[in-house]
C-alpha cells in the first residue's frame, strides 16, 4: 500500500441539523506553517509560489480534471520529470496565460475546462476514470455555475440571461424552498428547542488515493452546540483523532497527540474564519438565507431517484454552494461546496439520507461526503442522536494542548 503523505480529509461538521460540509482542509501531519511548494518541495519551477499545503490539493485536481492516476505523470520519486509532467507545466502556464490576458488573472479556464477528465482532449466527449462518479456537472459549467461563475463578471452576466429564461416558470423560489425545507425538518420552534446534540455512529473511512486499499470503519462521535462550536471524535487503531470548533479557532488533533489550528487568514490553504463560521451554524437551516449574499434557483434535476431543486447560494467573499432540495419532501439531499486550489476550484460534495425524526426534529443518519479524489471519501453512519444531553462539557469545543511541539513538514 503506497501511503499518501497528505491527506486532506474533509471534516464534516455535525453542526445544527445538517451536518453541514465544513471544509476543514488539512494535513494529517500538519506542515509547517507559512512554507511555499519551491521551499517545501525539490523541483517545483512554475508553482513556486503557492504555499505547500496546497501543492497536493492542486495535483489531485488536475489529475481530476484529466482522468489519470498521480503516476500518469509520476513514475517513482515525484520530483524527477517526465515527458507529462513537462507538458503539464507548459500547460499550466498556458493557463495562467489565458487566464490572464482574457480574464483579469480569475482562474476561469482551468485544465478541465479543455480536458474534461481526458488526458486527450481531442475526441474525448465523456469524462471517465476513476473520479467520474462525482460527474463532471460538479465542475466548472459552461453557463457559468458556481463553481467558475461567482467569479467573473461575464460568466456571471451570462448566467443571469441563463437563469431569467421560463426555465424556471412554475417552479418555487428560493425562499419558499427554504422555508419548506425547514418545515420538512420540524418547524422553526422545534429545531430551536434543541441547542446540542450528540451523534454517535461508525464512519467508514477511505485513505488511499487511488480507492485501492478497503476502507476503514471506525467509531465517531459528533458534539455540537449553539451557536457554531462543534467537535468530531474518530477513534483510530493508533489514536485518537479530534477536530472541531469553539466558535473563534478551529483545530485539528492528530493521533500522535499534535494539535494545530485549522482556521487560516486571507490567502492561506486553510478555510477563513467566516466559512467555519458559516458552515459550523448550529441553525443552519434557519439562517441559510442570512448567510448568502445572493440566491438563486438554478433548477430541477434528478438525484438519487428523486426531484431536486438545485439553490445556488454565494457567501460574501467566498466561492458559491449548491443545495439540493428534495421536490417533495422539501429535505436537503446534497451540499455541494468548493475549496479554491492554485489550478481552480476543489468541490467537496455531502450527500443526506435517511432522516429519521428525533424528538421532533429530522437529522439525517447517513451522511457521505466525497470529494474529486477517493482518498476523501468519508460515511457516517448514524447510530445514536441525543438532543441537549445533559453530558455535554462545557469545555469539550476548546482547543486541546499539543502534546509535542508541532512536527516537520510531511
Ligand atoms: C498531469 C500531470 C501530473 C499529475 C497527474 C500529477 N502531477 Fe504532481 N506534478 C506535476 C508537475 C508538472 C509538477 C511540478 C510543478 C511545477 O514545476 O511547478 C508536479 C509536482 C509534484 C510534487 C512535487 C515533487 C517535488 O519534490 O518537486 C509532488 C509531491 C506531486 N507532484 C505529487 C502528485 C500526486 C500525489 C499526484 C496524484 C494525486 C500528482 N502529483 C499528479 C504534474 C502532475
Ligand atoms: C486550452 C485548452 C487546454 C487547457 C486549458 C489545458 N490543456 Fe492540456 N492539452 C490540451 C490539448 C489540446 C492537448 C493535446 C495536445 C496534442 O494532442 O498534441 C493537451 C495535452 C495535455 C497533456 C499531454 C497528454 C498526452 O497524453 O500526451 C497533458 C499532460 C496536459 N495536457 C495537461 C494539462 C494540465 C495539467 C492542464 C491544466 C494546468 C491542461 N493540460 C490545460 C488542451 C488544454
Amino acid at each position: 500500500m503506497r501511503k499518501t503523505v497528505f491527506s486532506i480529509r474533509t471534516v464534516v461538521a455535525y453542526a445544527g441539523l445538517t451536518l453541514a460540509a465544513t471544509l476543514l482542509t488539512f494535513a494529517q501531519q500538519p506542515a509547517q506553517g507559512g512554507k511555499t511548494a519551491a521551499q517545501a518541495y525539490k523541483n517545483i519551477q512554475v508553482l513556486k509560489d503557492i504555499p505547500n499545503t496546497q501543492l497536493i490539493p492542486t495535483m489531485r485536481f488536475i489529475s481530476t480534471a484529466l482522468g489519470v492516476e498521480c503516476e500518469f505523470c509520476h513514475l517513482g520519486n515525484r520530483a524527477e520529470d517526465t515527458p507529462n509532467k513537462n507538458t503539464a507545466r507548459k500547460m499550466m502556464t498556458m493557463m495562467m496565460s489565458i487566464n490572464n490576458t482574457s480574464f483579469n488573472g480569475r482562474m476561469n479556464v482551468t485544465c478541465y475546462t479543455c480536458h474534461h477528465g481526458s488526458s486527450s482532449p481531442v475526441g474525448a466527449p465523456t469524462p471517465t476514470g476513476q473520479y467520474s462518479q462525482l460527474g463532471a456537472g460538479v465542475f466548472f459549467k459552461p453557463d457559468g455555475g458556481p463553481l467558475a461563475g461567482g467569479r467573473d463578471e461575464v460568466m456571471a452576466e451570462a448566467y443571469k440571461e441563463y437563469m431569467s429564461k421560463d426555465r424556471l416558470a412554475g417552479m418555487p423560489t428560493p425562499d419558499q424552498i427554504l422555508a419548506k425545507y425547514v418545515t420538512a425538518l420540524g418547524g422553526d420552534q422545534a429545531i430551536r428547542r434543541v441547542n446540542s446534540r450528540l451523534i454517535t455512529g461508525t464512519a467508514t473511512l477511505s485513505n488511499d488515493v487511488r480507492g485501492a486499499v478497503p476502507p476503514i470503519n471506525v467509531p465517531v462521535e459528533i458534539a455540537s452546540k449553539a451557536p457554531n462550536q462543534w467537535v468530531m471524535t474518530f477513534r483510530m487503531t493508533n489514536g485518537t483523532t479530534a477536530n472541531g470548533f469553539d466558535g473563534n479557532v478551529a483545530w485539528l488533533q492528530a493521533a500522535n497527540g499534535v494539535v494545530t489550528e485549522t482556521t487560516g487568514a486571507n490567502n492561506s490553504p486553510l478555510p477563513p474564519l467566516s466559512r467555519v463560521k458559516r458552515n459550523s451554524d448550529f441553525y443552519e437551516p434557519l439562517n441559510l438565507k442570512s448567510q448568502y449574499s445572493r440566491i438563486a434557483l438554478r433548477g430541477a434535476e434528478r438525484l438519487r431517484g428523486r426531484d431536486v431543486y438545485v439553490v445556488v447560494g454565494s457567501p460574501d467573499g467566498d466561492v458559491p454552494e449548491r443545495l439540493y432540495f428534495d421536490r417533495d419532501s422539501g429535505l436537503l439531499l446534497r451540499k455541494i461546496v468548493a475549496v479554491p486550489t492554485a489550478l481552480g476550484d476543489y468541490p467537496i460534495q455531502t450527500d443526506y439520507d435517511d432522516y429519521r425524526d428525533v424528538g421532533g426534529v429530522k437529522v439525517p443518519y447517513l451522511v457521505r461526503t466525497m470529494s474529486i479524489s477517493p482518498a476523501e471519501d468519508m460515511t457516517i453512519h448514524v447510530e445514536r442522536v441525543q438532543n441537549n444531553p445533559t453530558t455535554l462539557d462545557a469545555n469539550k469545543f476548546a482547543k486541546p494542548a499539543s502534546r509535542q511541539p508541532a512536527g516537520r513538514n510531511q
